[in-house]
């Protein structure tokens, strides 16, 4: 018998990435491959990437030189390209990189195993279709057991069209699965380990799927996921807030395996950048909305997403992000310079300078970080469930998630991954919480 080949992915950007690269490794299974946390072992590399930003583009190239040695060393390496910059510049890869062997996008990674072959007798292969079959009903299952976190991609695409942003044109159209399949790929999930399921979307809560009983709502898919025994927590990103159904904000008041963390971005408190962005909603709607929310779980722990120095952006429209932060006080967040993406309507207007921006990133990054540290502290002298995930680094310490999402970790807890206990808070550090069972 021979040696299974090895497959090293290596994966940037959002969560949906990482549920790729998990299903790419397992369609890639199929055709004798295992996963290795060593690339110089490897006899496959694929680069799951991100095009979000101009940053986040420029890295594959980079790292793609990077990969030159490997491929010296190993001349029977395959390099794959995967993702949303394969998606966007699939054949401008091929081009600019020789080394590249198989250009793959995020709509048509089931035929990796064909591609793979394709490859192996030293032909180049790009794919990047919006094919008409669904791509998740021909990849292959596992029995494999899982840790005590997972991830469910349930809505892919974006109608949206933020001026700024690249998604709808590197994943397409909104796109729903059946919620009879997820409820099935998550009882699945349930009975190899898994106690917290993400689902996850580009416009999450835009989801509407065929359940057994006509359309589900994210809401419904919610209602009909917590009654899977052994799931415990469910949680959903990213939502649009113009998505932000009644029966949504209900539900976290309602459903207790709910988690009480949302990720709702805004982009701007400025009425006026947020109509230049067609993000078709004001800043006060925006905040009755997170009121709605409040009031059906006091406790919601919200978390956002800014771009700063969209062009236009005054110092005035600034401010209005800066007053909307404070009125919300956020938990945690993700704020970001303003990157003009070729093909979207606001790479062509006026740009602001880069010192403007980096100004307002820092100004707004230290407003949030101070909330984030704030929120921490909060916490401290109260109990909270924490989903246990594995070891931490000093002996005897576990570490996990928070209902709310923030690191704890317990010393002398002797505790299995896919425990979950009530952990009374004793202190904040930058980035976690330490605690002790209850
Ligand atoms: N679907 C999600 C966001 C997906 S992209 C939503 O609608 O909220 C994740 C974040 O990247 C966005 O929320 C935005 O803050 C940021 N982003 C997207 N395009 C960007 C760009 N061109 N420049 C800077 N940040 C951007
Ligand atoms: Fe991008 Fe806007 Fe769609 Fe989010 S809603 S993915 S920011 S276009
Ligand atoms: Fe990036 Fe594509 Fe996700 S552009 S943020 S990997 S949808």
């Amino acid at each position: 018998m021979t040696a299974p080949r090895k497959l090293f992915i290596k994966t940037y950007g959002c969560q949906m990435n990482v549920y790729d690269s998990e299903r790419m490794a397992e369609a890639l299974g199929a055709s004798g491959y295992v996963t290795t946390e060593r690339p110089e072992e490897a006899d496959m590399i694929l680069l799951n990437t991100c095009h979000i930003r101009e940053k986040a583009s420029e890295k594959v190239f980079s790292e793609l030189g990077r990969l030159k040695p490997l491929k010296a060393a190993n001349p029977d390496l395959k390099i794959g390209v995967a993702g949303c910059v394969a998606q966007a510049e699939g054949a401008e890869i091929l081009r600019r990189a020789p080394l590249v062997d198989l250009v793959v996008g995020p709509q048509t990674y089931h035929r990796l195993p064909a591609m793979e072959a394709e490859i192996r007798k030293g032909n180049r292969a790009l794919d990047t279709d919006f094919p008409t079959e669904d791509k998740f009903d021909n990849l292959p299952k596992t029995r494999a057991k899982r840790g005590p976190t997972a991830f469910l991609t349930v809505q892919e695409g974006c109608d949206k069209f933020c001026a700024f942003c690249v998604v709808p044109y590197t994943r397409g159209a909104e796109v729903s699965r059946p919620a009879t399949r997820l409820l099935a790929e998550a009882r699945d999930l349930a009975d190899r380990g898994v106690r917290e399921i993400t689902l996850l979307g580009q416009n999450v809560n835009a989801y509407h799927g065929a359940g057994p009983d006509g359309d589900w709502s994210l809401a419904r898919l919610i209602r009909g996921l917590a009654r899977i025994d052994g799931l415990a927590r469910i949680r959903y990103t990213t939502s649009h807030p113009n998505d932000m159904t009644d029966d949504l904000i209900e539900a976290h008041g309602l459903e207790p395996k709910l988690m009480p963390y949302l990720h709702l971005p805004v982009q701007s408190g400025s009425d006026r950048i947020l109509k230049a962005m067609n993000r078709k909603h004001t800043a006060d709607q925006y905040l009755g909305l997170i009121d709605r929310l409040r009031a059906a779980r006091p406790d919601l722990l919200l978390s956002g997403d800014f771009i700063v120095g969209f062009p236009g952006e005054s110092d005035a429209d600034f401010e209005a992000t800066m007053d909307l932060v404070r009125a919300v006080g956020y938990g945690q967040a993700y704020s970001f310079k303003y990157s003009a993406r070729p093909g979207t309507p606001a790479a062509d207007r006026p740009q602001l300078s880069a010192a403007v921006l980096d100004e307002r990133l820092q100004r707004l990054q230290a407003l949030l970080s101070e909330q984030q540290r704030a929120a921490q502290e909060a916490m401290v002298g109260h109990e909270v469930g924490v989903l246990f995930e594995k070891p931490g680094r000093m002996p005897g310490q576990m570490v996990g998630k928070s209902d709310h999402l923030h690191a704890v970790h317990v010393a002398g807890a002797d505790l299995q991954p896919g425990a979950i206990r009530r952990v009374r808070i004793t202190g904040s550090a930058s980035h976690s919480l330490a605690g002790a069972l209850a």
